[in-house]
This record gives C-alpha cells, sequence and structure tokens, in this order.
C-alpha cells in the first residue's frame, strides 16, 4: 500500500536523527560484495572485505570522482575504485594507487570520509551524524534467552512512508490498539529513560487461540533505531525491531523475530500465532501511517498516552552538536 493522499504531510520538514541505524542483513552482503546504500536522505558504499569485515565510506572518489559503488571491485579488504584503481582501506586511506609510489602520508592516512559499521546479531549497523560526531552509544545486543539460544523464526521488512520517529511513537499511541488492532482495552504503561536507552512496561489484553490474555510487553529501545520488544504470557516471543531513515519521509522497518528453544507443540502453536499476530498489527497499521499527517501539536486527550513524553525524549536525536574540535588541531 502506497501514499492515496497527494496533499502534502510534512514529514520532509522534519530532521533526520542521528544514530546507529540498520541498513542490511549481514547474510545481505557476502565477502568481496559491494553495496551503494540510501539512507539518511544521501548514499555511502558498503564493503566486505576478504576477512569478512565491513567498511563503509562516502560514495565519490577523491580522486576524480568516480562513484565508488559503480563497476569497483575489493582487492583484498580494500576497495577499488573503477576509474583509475586507486585502492582504499576501511579508514578512508589510500593504500595503492598503480602508477605511482609518491602518495602523500595524509592521503595514506585517510582522505575519504569513512561510517562506523558493526554487526549485532545478523543486522548490519551504521552510525549516522549529520555534523560527524563520533557514536555515542553501542549498538544493543538481543538480550540472553534464559532457556539457551534464541530461535530465528523469520524476519520481515516494510518501507514504511512517514519519518521514523512516529514507528516506535505508535507502541506509545494507546488509544490506537483498540481501534486499529481489536485489543479491547487500551493498555496501562510506564516509560523510563536511561541513558539512551528507554524502557516500556505495558500490561495488555492479547489474542491467543484460547482468547484475550493479560500479558506483558517490554520494550527496550536504544537509540532511535533499535527496540526489543519482549512478550511474555503462554509464550515467550523476542521481536527485534529497527527503523532506519531512508529519507525524512520514508524509512525501512526490519523484525527479526525469535523464541525460546524446547517449546511445546502446543506452545509452538501458541508462538505462530503470535508472530502471526504482531505482523498483521504492523499491515494494519500502515495504511495510516502512508496517508497521516505530521502533527508537531497533536490534540491529545487523557487515555491517548505518553506520546509527548516520547517527542521529548526524542528531541535529543535532533541536537546535532559537532564534537568539539580537539585543542591541537584547533590551534593549528
Ligand atoms: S576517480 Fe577514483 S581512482 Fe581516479
Ligand atoms: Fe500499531
Amino acid at each position: 500500500m502506497t501514499t492515496m493522499t497527494t496533499l502534502p504531510r510534512g514529514y520532509d520538514q522534519l530532521p533526520i536523527p542521528f544514530g546507529w541505524f540498520a541498513v542490511a542483513l549481514s547474510n545481505e552482503i557476502q565477502n568481496g560484495d559491494i553495496r551503494t546504500m540510501r539512507y539518511f536522505g544521501t548514499e555511502f558504499v558498503l564493503w566486505r572485505g576478504g576477512d569478512g569485515g565491513l567498511r563503509a565510506v562516502d560514495p565519490f572518489c577523491p580522486h576524480l570522482g568516480a562513484h565508488l559503488g559503480v563497476n569497483s571491485n575489493v582487492v583484498g579488504n580494500d576497495l577499488r575504485c573503477p576509474y583509475h584503481h586507486w585502492q582504499f582501506n576501511g579508514d578512508g586511506g589510500v593504500t595503492k594507487i598503480p602508477y605511482t609510489d609518491v602518495i602523500a602520508p595524509s592521503m595514506k592516512r585517510s582522505c575519504l570520509p569513512t561510517w562506523p559499521v558493526e554487526e549485532v546479531d545478523g543486522v548490519v549497523y551504521v552510525w549516522y551524524h549529520p555534523a560527524k560526531a563520533a557514536p555515542k552509544w553501542e549498538v544493543a545486543s538481543i538480550p540472553d534467552c534464559p532457556e539457551g539460544e534464541w530461535v530465528l523464526a523469520m524476519t520481515r521488512e516494510w518501507i514504511v512512508n512517514i519519518h521514523c520517529r512516529e514507528i516506535p511513537e505508535n507502541g506509545q499511541d494507546h488509544a490506537h490498539f483498540g481501534a486499529v488492532h481489536g485489543v479491547p482495552f487500551a493498555p496501562k504503561g510506564e516509560m523510563k529513560v536511561d541513558g539512551w536507552i528507554r524502557h516500556n512496561k505495558v500490561e495488555a489484553e492479547m489474542k491467543t487461540p484460547r482468547g484475550l490474555m493479560v500479558g506483558r510487553i517490554e520494550t527496550t529501545a536504544t537509540g532511535p533505531c533499535q527496540s526489543v520488544v519482549e512478550y511474555k504470557d503462554v509464550t515467550h516471543v523476542v521481536q527485534c525491531q529497527q527503523v532506519s531513515p531512508i529519507d525524512a519521509s520514508t524509512t525501512h522497518v526490519r523484525w527479526q523475530m525469535y523464541y525460546a528453544p524446547g517449546l511445546s507443540d502446543g506452545q509452538l502453536r501458541v508462538t505462530q500465532a503470535r508472530i502471526r499476530d504482531l505482523l498483521s498489527q504492523v499491515d494494519q497499521d500502515i495504511p495510516i501511517w502512508n496517508n497521516k499527517q505530521s502533527m508537531e501539536k497533536p490534540m491529545l486527550v487523557q487515555g491517548d498516552g505518553p506520546i509527548l513524553a516520547y517527542r521529548r525524549n526524542y528531541d535529543r536525536y535532533f541536537d546535532f552538536v559537532p564534537d568539539p574540535v580537539p585543542e591541537a588541531v584547533a590551534a593549528e
């Protein structure tokens, strides 16, 4: 379902937050693969070297401007530009020029802006900050599984025509659970902020094959992109969600759904039904997301949930203070 309304919706007026953002699943990029990635209203080039490590750089070669995602090659762990075969390492330094040995030390150190990359639980993250400030927190991992190793049930992804702030906000929007998802009573929840981490605990009625039952939903959100949501009732499902801005009004949503090992056939059926139900909730939200307007001053009433508290907390991801310039450099 794409956007139906032709009216301006205002999301392109919002800034793109800084943070770690998912840009791929690990298994989508093999050794030697090069990808031009389009996120944050810009592009960067990501490659996996022969050692299995990922590197990311700005797209245009500092020599004469060729696009490093087009007809380039991976040589060892380095990226070779298609135009004159200069090679770059993951620090953005020139490692080889085929027709000269005279390479300035500054070019060897770094002459091509890089992007911090991490891989955690099979997801590739890059750090985005418009002023290129260094990462301020670490990518979160899935919590330990009390019963052993989590079983990956499935992965899903959606492209939604909305600003990325609105996707986690949906979990704070208590009143829509009844209207959109058929959960008859608004969930009762609490929200706590601890550094760059936001915890939400909600008790909600959840659908099971045996009817509605009260379950706990515990969300741990790290930064603006990552949420780990644990559903605890007759079953134990973990939903790892990442929301990544392709641009200010387009968001790439990824889910990896896990459950505990050693389930009985009955528990497995409940688990699979729960996962199907959660997936259908996204499908129910998407037509609304794709057509709603950005409401910076919503007309809220009692029972709407902590939407404004969520936004106030989120505002820090729009606070683009650059890293301080080291004194030795400033004195030059
Ligand atoms: S433009 Fe890249 S090597 Fe010349
Ligand atoms: Fe929803």
